[in-house]
């Protein structure tokens, strides 16, 4: 089997995530909800090579997911992941959280909050930003509420609740934890995703385990 590819997005793909996410073979209808369409947010992230996805050998766009630095906020948002029906169950939401933390990291420095945000039934996304470390941030920023405005889900909320998400920030020494398991598992060319039932070859072409990016990350964990 030819192995996944997970690599940085080029800005002149947003097309095609956009219609990675929309795809009803990729996402069931329930599914889609919990993934917010934002082409522009996806650009600037694909600018700034902090959105990610997973191609599979034919190329095609199995996995996608993005680092968000939300205006007017000194936040950084990390969400719109989504793995494709076919390619579940070895472990990539997991992966492409390790990924964006590091991201945050070498790119906007390790004290910058990264937050996340989650729809309580979402068992399985709860359950991998759990695992990731994230822990529950009840009085987001106002900046974070501002997508809930005209939001199709806001009238059937239940009294009380401001988004139909809870949102999660993660601590420093979870960050360390994540990019320790990065940097662990991209010490060979080839990281065999373990975490799973499902064993699967993923090929991390990132410029953020190498180099410099590197270096850093590797004095951040020390
Ligand atoms: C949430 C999501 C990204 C997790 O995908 P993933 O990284 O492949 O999940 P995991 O590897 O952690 O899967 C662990 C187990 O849960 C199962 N699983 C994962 N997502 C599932 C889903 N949506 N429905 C049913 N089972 C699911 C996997 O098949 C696997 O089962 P197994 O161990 O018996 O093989 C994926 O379900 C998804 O894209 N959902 C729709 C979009 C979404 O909710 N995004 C998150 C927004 S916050």
């Amino acid at each position: 089997m030819r192995e996944l590819v997970l690599r940085a997005a080029n800005p002149d793909e947003v097309d095609r995530v956009i219609e990675f996410y929309g795809s009803p073979a990729n996402f069931g209808d329930e599914e889609r909800k919990h993934i917010l369409p934002r082409p522009e947010a996806v650009k600037l992230a694909a600018e700034d090579s902090l959105f990610f996805v997973v191609v599979s050998g034919k190329g095609k766009i199995v996995a996608a997911s993005g680092v968000f630095d939300v205006d007017a906020t000194d936040h950084i948002e990390v969400g719109g992941t989504g793995v494709a029906k076919s390619h579940r169950g070895h472990g990539l939401q997991n992966l492409l959280i390790q990924v964006r933390t590091a991201g945050v990291v070498a790119n906007y420095g390790p004290s910058t909050e990264i937050i996340t945000a989650v729809d309580p039934t979402n068992e399985h996304s709860l359950e991998n930003v759990k695992k990731g470390g994230f822990v529950s941030w009840p009085q987001p920023l106002e900046a974070f509420l501002e997508s809930c405005v005209g939001c199709p889900k806001k009238p059937s909320l239940p009294p009380g609740r401001v988004c139909c998400c809870d949102f999660y920030l993660l601590p420093t020494n979870e960050k360390k934890k994540l990019v320790k398991e990065l940097l662990n598992l991209t010490s060979t060319d080839l990281a065999i995703l373990s975490n799973s039932k499902k064993p699967v070859p993923v090929s991390l072409e990132l410029n953020l385990v190498v180099g410099e990016h590197r270096q850093d990350l590797e004095a951040f964990v020390k």
